[in-house]
């Protein structure tokens, strides 16, 4: 099998609790803001009325049940030759998710210290908080292949982008991007 389709297949087996983690509170988000309401004393809130606990939490469950799936489906010998990657733990995809909600925390955070409104596009930043949190907190118990790690880099700006597009046609999101 093609090499590069394996190293693709392979990054977005590892990364799907991740991804999922950072969508659903879109969905499922709402509620308190995770900060309170509080301010600091720049002016601006510590994380935006766009960090909920709800969304939080929610998006850690529904990122880890995903991974819970992966670890049952990936049982079939059939998925193993075209994954070919090792049995999970299921600490990769808890941690993974956990990762991505605390990767796009940290980057409201620092958005708000840039005195950037919530839910002001921030390319490049948008795409990859979440990837970069999931890889840190992943890495806890597990450290992919550097080829997945690369691709992940690439490969989720344009993912992020066409998903949600299809989010606001849908009308899940309010903004296209
Ligand atoms: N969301 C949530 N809780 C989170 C993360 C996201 O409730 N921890 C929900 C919010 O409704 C948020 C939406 O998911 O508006 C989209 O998330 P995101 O783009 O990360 O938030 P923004 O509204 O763009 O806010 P920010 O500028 O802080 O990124
Ligand atoms: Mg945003």
């Amino acid at each position: 099998m093609n090499e590069i389709f394996v190293i693709i297949a392979k990054a977005i087996w590892f990364i799907l609790p991740a991804y999922f983690a950072n969508a659903a509170p879109v969905i499922g988000g709402g509620g308190p803001p995770m900060d309170g309401g509080k301010t600091l004393s720049d002016g601006y809130r510590v994380f935006g009325d766009g960090k909920t606990i709800r969304g939080f939490l929610f998006g850690w469950l529904v990122g880890s049940l995903v991974g819970f799936v992966q670890i049952f489906i990936w049982s079939e010998p059939e998925i193993q030759s075209i994954i070919q990657v090792s049995a999970w733990s299921w600490k990769v995809p808890v941690l993974l998710s956990l990762g991505a909600l605390l990767g796009d925390v940290i980057a409201s955070f620092l958005k708000r210290r840039s005195g950037v409104q919530r839910g002001a596009p921030i390319p490049v930043v948008d795409q990859l908080d979440f990837i970069v949190g999931a890889l840190l907190m992943a890495s806890l118990v597990w450290v992919p292949e550097w080829r997945v790690i690369l691709t992940l880099f690439i490969l989720t700006p344009v993912l992020h982008i066409a998903l949600n597009r299809v989010a606001f046609e849908i009308g899940v999101k309010s903004e296209p991007y």
